[in-house]
């Protein structure tokens, strides 16, 4: 265990890389972090938030409007005091979201809220991380602050063989224990 507990929110979005972020999940509760979990409506399609609660030991925070869950509270404004938010897998959609300051869900609202570092873990079809809209939200992001771990080149889940595949988990939760050792 870490001597001061360091918190760490999960962002995880609709991609099909989203099963992954049940490893991350994990392998940051290893190394002593505190895990919360966020998802996106759409990242309820690809993973259960009852393996993610299990495997953080946390609820799952999905509804912006959960007012008796927060007592009064602002949930997006809490989760934002993270040590650091990770977006993983990270959507085309959400990238760009947060890349033009829309701010329409729990998970943009907290990036948008949070001063912590914001890491994405980018996961998409090769075509979506090479247009020049997605490399465009990309490097604004990055001007902006933000930190960016892969996408690797491996075998899509289209098919085919390119770069967009979610960066190696050992990869991720090294760049977490980068900025919150
Ligand atoms: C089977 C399936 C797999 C998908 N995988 C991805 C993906 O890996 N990356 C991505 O950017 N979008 C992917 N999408 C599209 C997103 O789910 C869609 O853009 C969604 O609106 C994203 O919402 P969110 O960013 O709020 O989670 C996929 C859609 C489907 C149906």
């Amino acid at each position: 265990m870490k001597e001061a507990q360091r918190t760490i929110v999960v962002c995880v979005t609709g991609s099909i890389a989203a099963y992954k972020s049940a490893e991350i999940v994990r392998q940051l509760k290893k190394k002593g972090y505190v895990v919360t979990v966020v998802m996106t409506q759409e990242a309820e399609y690809f993973i259960g938030k009852t393996t993610l609660e299990a495997l953080s030991g946390e609820k799952v925070w999905t509804a912006m409007f959960d007012k008796e869950a927060w007592q009064g509270a602002l949930g997006h404004i809490e989760l934002a005091k993270a040590d650091l938010v990770l977006v993983a897998p990270a959507t085309a959609n959400v990238i760009g979201k947060i890349a033009s300051g829309i701010a329409d869900d729990l998970t943009t609202c907290l990036v948008m809220a949070t001063k912590a570092p914001v890491v994405f873990a980018p996961a998409m079809n090769e075509n979506m991380y090479n247009s020049p809209i997605v490399q465009e939200n990309c490097q604004k992001l990055k001007k902006h602050g933000a930190y960016f771990v892969g996408p690797a080149t491996g075998d899509l889940a289209c098919g085919v063989h390119g770069t967009g595949h979610i960066a190696e988990i050992e990869e991720i939760v090294e760049a977490v224990e980068k900025f919150v050792p």
